[in-house]
């Protein structure tokens, strides 16, 4: 393993990377090609340093490099003005970007709703949802039709995130709700493609559209909540919960404007992430046949011939599931790179990193690291057997992040992934239309390039 040994920090203009050119550095060599591009930094050794116009960034590219930020010294890696200028015009001060005092009221009254017992309750919302989605499917399934899997797959994480905030709630906001989020959501992905896109408030035709989308969703939101407020309820949905958080040192309850913050949160964090876990996963099943067959055994065995309906009880059983949703995070990990902003001057595996210095750490990168992984590349979901993950470095596999910041949702992703792969690969079977290899495109999250049109048949 390239591990560097230390004799004190370099110098930072020490650390080794690209040079790229004089003016923009290695902007246009990032921008052709990100994924190709980060992976090409582990030549460099455990932490690199490139140049992106007048930015400076270190990749860290060692387990023990990732654990230094997100864990040991995580109090001196904020979430650094890049990634906060990118969400908060949506999310406001929500978990994802709100740092320090506030971060931390939050993270405390919020994270007992997302414990796995809580989101257990979630389980047959997320199965239903999911049976809606094969009836819609019906039609292409009869004639034949291709389907566009991440369509379908972002159409019903939605459908789920949003029962899971406003399960009670009757009326016609959800899905006005619904069309609002995946507006935004795409000028999300634009602008991290176009990086100099004009601000929101100049109005162009896009940013008149995103404008629009958020009054809608905003206002939306403030009425349900106001309705609430109104009417009291005993609905047990995500909102609720958030409603009835107090905190501890004053008693208060959230006010409006951090509700709508967190709800804004909860929906842009959980949607298109789990989507794409989804789609890759349907997209890895349907080209690995030995592994399609070892599923579809466990299926059998634990569903029944009969494929019932699974519930979050079946989950420990379906280990076969859950080992292919590991793998497949591995290979494609929706969050495909972190950035932090250092704080003060730190030291990283003898790397000196300066103060207000970026950092990025890439999932994509550290799960196809050869030092870590044999046969980097290929899909094996016996990686993840019991047993064979004790011993490793828990750097080396974060799909979820990890540290104080570790992603809140990640049981409710991982139960949401396994129960609805157990549903419809118990009634159907998806085959890509053609045999090219799908490429990723990391945008905002890693999406397959182009779409990824698939024939459902029956199972
Ligand atoms: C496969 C699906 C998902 C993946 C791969 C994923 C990944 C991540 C990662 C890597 C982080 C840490 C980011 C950082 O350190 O900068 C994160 C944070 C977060 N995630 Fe997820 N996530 C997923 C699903 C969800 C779901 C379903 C929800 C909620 C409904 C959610 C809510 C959040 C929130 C609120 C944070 C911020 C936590 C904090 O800063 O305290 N995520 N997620």
């Amino acid at each position: 393993m390239s591990t560097t040994i230390s004799n004190g920090p370099r110098p930072a203009n020490g650390t080794p990377g690209p040079r790229g050119t004089p003016v923009l550095g290695s902007m246009r060599d990032f921008q052709r090609d990100k994924l190709g591009f980060i992976r090409s930094l582990t030549r460099y050794g455990d932490v690199a340093r490139y140049r992106t116009a007048h930015l400076t960034w270190y990749q860290i590219n060692h387990p023990d490099g990732i654990r230094r930020v997100l864990q040991e010294n995580n109090r001196n890696y904020g979430k650094g003005s890049l990634t906060l200028n990118f969400f908060k015009p949506v999310v406001g001060e929500g978990l994802i970007t709100s740092e320090g005092a506030l971060w931390l009221r939050q993270r405390r009254l919020i994270q007992p709703i997302f414990h796995r017992r809580s989101v257990a309750a979630f389980g047959a919302l997320m199965t239903d949802e999911t049976l809606a989605m094969l009836e819609r499917w019906r039609p292409a399934m009869e004639g034949g039709e291709p389907l566009d899997v991440p369509v379908e797959m972002a159409r019903l994480a939605l459908d789920v995130v949003t029962g899971a905030l406003f399960h009670a709630h009757v009326g016609e906001e959800p899905e006005v709700i619904g069309r609002a989020i995946n507006t935004i959501v795409e000028d999300l992905g634009y602008r991290f493609e176009v990086p100099f896109y004009p601000p929101h408030r100049v109005p162009t035709p896009r940013n008149r559209r995103f404008r629009a989308a958020m009054r809608t969703v905003d206002q939306a939101v403030y009425a349900i909540i106001a309705e609430r407020r109104r009417d009291g309820g005993d609905e047990e949905d995500l909102l609720a919960l958030l409603m009835g958080t107090r905190d501890e040192a004053s008693g208060e309850a959230m006010g409006d404007k951090q509700l709508r913050d967190e709800v804004m949160t909860l929906f842009l964090a959980g949607h298109e992430t789990t989507a794409n876990a989804l789609s890759w996963a349907l997209y890895l099943i349907s080209t690995h046949p030995l592994v399609e067959g070892r599923l579809r055994q466990e299926l059998d065995e634990v569903l029944g011939a009969d494929r019932r309906v699974p519930t979050i009880r079946d989950l420990p059983d379906l280990m076969y599931t859950k080992m292919v949703v590991d793998e497949t995070l591995r290979l494609y990990p929706p969050a495909w790179i972190t950035n932090r902003q250092a704080i003060a001057e730190d030291e990283i595996l003898g790397h000196r990193i300066p103060a207000k210095s970026f950092v990025t750490l890439s999932p994509y990168v550290l799960h196809r690291h050869p030092d870590y992984w044999q046969r980097p590349d290929t899909f094996d979901p016996e990686r993840f057997a019991p047993g064979r993950t004790d011993g490793r470095p828990r750097f080396d596999y974060f799909p979820f992040g990890g540290g104080p910041r570790q992603c809140i949702g990640q049981s409710m992703a991982l139960v949401e992934a396994q129960l609805v792969l157990a549903t419809v690969l118990g009634r159907c079977r998806l085959r890509p239309t053609s045999d090219e290899p799908v490429e990723a495109e990391a945008l905002a999250t890693l999406r397959p390039r182009g779409g990824l049109p698939m024939i459902v048949g029956p199972a």
